[in-house]
Formats: structure tokens, C-alpha cells, sequence
């Protein structure tokens, strides 16, 4: 199949090159398999329009599986992957969630002819590029870069409360009470892999950034009493929370609606709740929501990137070049990222066109230049999901224990089982 995609990409690029092969002398059909559905829709659809106005004669097939990060979509997208039916191209995060599980299975393609050929080199940054590379061939495409540790509120309650908005737990533990006095709900959280989302947060506010990238490299000890003190800050935490109220019934989108509607003063998310609360509720950043970093994090940006691929047995590789090739382009990308909440993976983009992106965005971006970059775990940078798969179980143990040693020696272990905690 390599060979296959190296004759494709030589005799696209030559024809190409004499004028030849159009774009829109493609036809046929691309599957795009992503669980950007619904709410999280229309960027994804944006750039599906752009790529129909290129190429009018391929039948794009939107196939989106609903649940917030992937969480139904990655079960489906196992079976069919390992089922022999791949789609012609999926979502899967940049770092360990591509390397480590698809790579490293042989089930994707190398892309480097096509960034070679689109001077992806160059537009991207390097340290992404090389979380997208094993040994020197590169399987992905990112389309965005998206921030995880963002919190989130209603300027408006907040003055009405009388609370701050808290730069550290201790100010946000301290407001605690008052906030639950008014009747409000401190912190509001969702279905269970939200919870991990906040503990990637709270675990990068107690272990600084050198800390948590230690987590990784095997410098910071799953089991050490570093890692146990963040277990026991989580816990006060969540005692500030709708944890064993209505979380698991919550999806992301609705603990957001609780914290506009004034039902909750605070919520950590990633940015894709920017694009939730502008593009979908057309609410302007700063006015209808406010932002800032979550607690004890100011000056570090816990990044993560959703990117596509080729995966070995695509039905449509050329209809799937042709679309990986709009993704990373300027234009695909400032189609996509304004209305996503994200900025762009390309670093010359939003100075292509600043005016599409909001006060959030901008200083998204602004972080993203100037911050500690750190790699998010609930969204496939830092361990592979093996990790994540078995993460989850720890985290249900510690919400059922309550016991911070339990759940760090238990962290220990699927370090141990997962290899992810040993700089593979
Ligand atoms: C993340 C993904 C985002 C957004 C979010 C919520 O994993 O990278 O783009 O879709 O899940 O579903």
C-alpha cells in the first residue's frame, strides 16, 4: 500500500506540475470519520464545503459519531479499523493517541511526499511535526491547535456573586462556600472523561510544567508524593463540584449551558467551548463569557491538536489527498479554526487574515507563542490509549475510594502495564 500511495503521490505531483490533473477531475466518494457532530458541527462542515466547491464530483460522506472527545467515535473507529474497513480519513489527536496507537500498528500511511510537496516543513511548527513523525515518515495532517486548560464563567454572575475570578485553587476553594450558600454550584463538571479533563488541569497547576512533562519521561513518579498531592487537591476539589449529583449525566455542551444560565459559577474545558459559546450561542467573548487560565496554570498553554490521516486500505486514497491537502492549507485552516474555537496548527495563518479571529482566539494565540507548551493527556498527546483506557479505571476507583495513595499507586501501575511513562 506504501508503494501504491508513492505511485499515486509521484504521478499526482507530476501531472500536476504539467497542468494536467485538476482538482476537480476527482469523483468518487471521501469518507471523513470524526465525532464533530451536532454542536461541534460546523467548522468541520465549513471546510466539507470549501473541499465540495474544489471538487464538485466527489460524494463527501460525513460520518460523525456523537460524543465529546471521541469517546463513542474511537470504540467505532477500533472496530472498523481493525474490521479491515477503514474510512478514507479519521480524527485522531496529534502525539501518542496517532504514534502509539495507529502507527505503531501499521495502520497509517506516510504523508512526508505530501508535505514535502506542500511545504508543510516549514508551515508547521517543528515540535508538532515531530510528535506527528516515526522515523522520519509523518502520518498526519493537523488542522488546529486547541487549549485545555481554560476557565470559563459568566462575568455578569460572577460581579453579581462578589466572587473573583480565581487564579489559584486556594482562592477558588476559599470562594467555595460562598458560591454554595447562593445556591450555586462551585465547579460544574460532566460525563466522566470531563472529570479527567479537569484532573489534567489541576494536576499541571500543583506540578508546574517541568512536573507534568515528568510524568511522561518517568521524572515524576506516578507514585510519588508529588503525584499524590495532586490527587488530594482534586479531591477538595470535587467536593466543590456536582460530582455524585448530575455530572455523569452531563455532556460538555451542558455543563457550559449550566455555568451561562448561572446555575454553576465555574467550569475548566478546552477551547472548543469558545467555539461552543460563539459560533453556536453568538455570545462575544468577554461580554457573554469570560475566560482565563485554569487556576495555578497562568503561563503554561496544555496544548492539543486534532489532525487527519490515510490510513492503510482507504477506499479513496487520491479524493483523501485532495482533502488532507485543503486541511493544511492557509485558507482550509482559516475556514475551519474561527468558528472551531481553535487557532491554526500553520504558524503563518492567523496573520493571513486576523479579522476572522475573536478577542478569545487572539489571545489564544498570544498564549500559544509566549507559554510553557505542555501536552494534554484527555486528548491524546501525552499517553497512548492503552493508558487512557485504563486511566479511566483509576479515576473511577478514586471517585468511589476517595483515597489519593490508592489512586496514585494504581496510576503506577498502568504506567507500568501502558509503557507510557517511560519517555517511549
Ligand atoms: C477533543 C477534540 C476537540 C473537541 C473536543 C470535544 O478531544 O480535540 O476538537 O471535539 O474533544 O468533543
Amino acid at each position: 500500500m506504501k508503494r501504491r500511495l508513492l505511485i499515486i503521490g509521484v504521478l499526482m505531483m507530476t501531472l500536476s506540475l504539467i497542468g494536467i490533473v485538476r482538482a476537480q477531475d476527482l469523483s468518487g466518494q471521501l469518507e471523513i470519520f470524526s465525532w464533530w457532530s451536532g454542536d461541534e458541527g460546523p467548522a468541520l462542515e465549513a471546510l466539507i464545503a470549501l473541499y465540495n466547491s474544489q471538487n464538485p464530483n466527489v460524494e463527501v460522506i460525513n460520518a460523525t459519531v456523537t460524543g465529546g472527545s471521541g469517546v463513542n467515535a474511537k470504540a467505532v473507529l477500533k472496530t472498523r479499523m481493525l474490521g479491515g474497513t477503514p474510512p478514507d480519513t479519521f480524527q485522531v489527536h496529534a502525539g501518542q493517541e496517532l504514534t502509539g496507537t495507529w502507527v505503531v500498528a501499521g495502520r497509517m500511511q506516510d504523508l512526508s511526499g505530501l508535505y514535502a510537496e506542500q511545504g508543510w516543513n516549514e508551515a508547521f511548527p517543528p515540535d508538532l511535526i515531530d510528535l506527528l513523525t516515526v522515523d522520519g515518515a509523518i502520518y498526519s495532517v493537523p488542522v488546529n491547535i486547541h487549549r485545555s486548560n481554560v476557565l470559563w464563567y459568566n462575568p455578569a454572575k460572577v460581579e453579581e456573586w462578589g466572587v473573583s475570578v480565581p487564579a489559584t485553587w486556594d482562592e477558588f476553594l476559599a470562594a467555595c462556600p460562598t458560591l454554595q450558600a447562593a445556591g450555586v454550584t462551585p465547579l460544574v463538571v460532566g460525563e466522566a472523561w470531563t472529570v479527567n479533563h479537569l484532573w489534567e488541569s489541576v494536576a499541571l497547576g500543583i506540578l508546574g510544567a517541568d512536573g507534568w512533562n515528568g510524568i511522561w519521561t518517568g521524572a515524576t513518579p506516578a507514585n510519588s508524593p508529588e503525584m499524590v498531592a495532586v490527587w488530594n487537591r482534586f479531591s477538595e476539589i470535587l467536593a466543590c463540584s456536582n460530582v455524585g449529583a448530575d455530572s455523569a449525566g452531563l455532556s460538555w455542551q451542558q455543563a457550559v449551558d449550566k455555568v451561562l444560565a448561572g446555575e454553576a459559577a465555574f467550569n475548566i474545558m478546552g477551547d472548543w467551548a469558545a467555539g461552543y459559546m460563539s459560533t453556536t450561542l453568538g455570545l462575544e467573548p468577554g461580554v457573554g463569557f469570560g475566560f482565563a487560565p485554569a487556576p495555578d496554570t497562568a503561563g503554561s498553554f496544555m496544548w492539543l491538536s486534532d489532525s487527519f490521516g490515510l490510513p492503510v486500505g482507504a477506499p479513496n486514497p487520491d479524493n483523501t489527498l485532495a482533502w488532507l491537502s485543503l486541511l493544511g492549507s492557509v485558507e482550509g485552516q482559516n475556514a475551519f479554526n474561527p468558528l472551531k474555537g481553535s487557532i491554526p496548527a500553520r504558524t503563518d495563518a492567523v496573520a493571513a487574515a486576523p479579522d476572522l479571529y475573536n478577542a478569545y482566539l487572539q489571545s489564544a494565540a498570544e498564549d500559544w507563542a509566549g507559554n510553557r507548551l505542555v501536552g494534554s493527556l484527555a486528548h491524546g498527546v501525552a499517553a497512548n490509549e492503552r493508558f487512557m483506557g485504563d486511566f479511566n479505571t483509576v479515576m473511577e476507583v478514586f471517585i468511589a475510594s476517595g483515597s489519593a495513595e490508592a489512586a496514585a499507586s494504581a496510576m503506577s501501575a498502568v504506567c507500568i502495564t501502558s509503557g507510557a511513562c517511560a519517555g517511549a
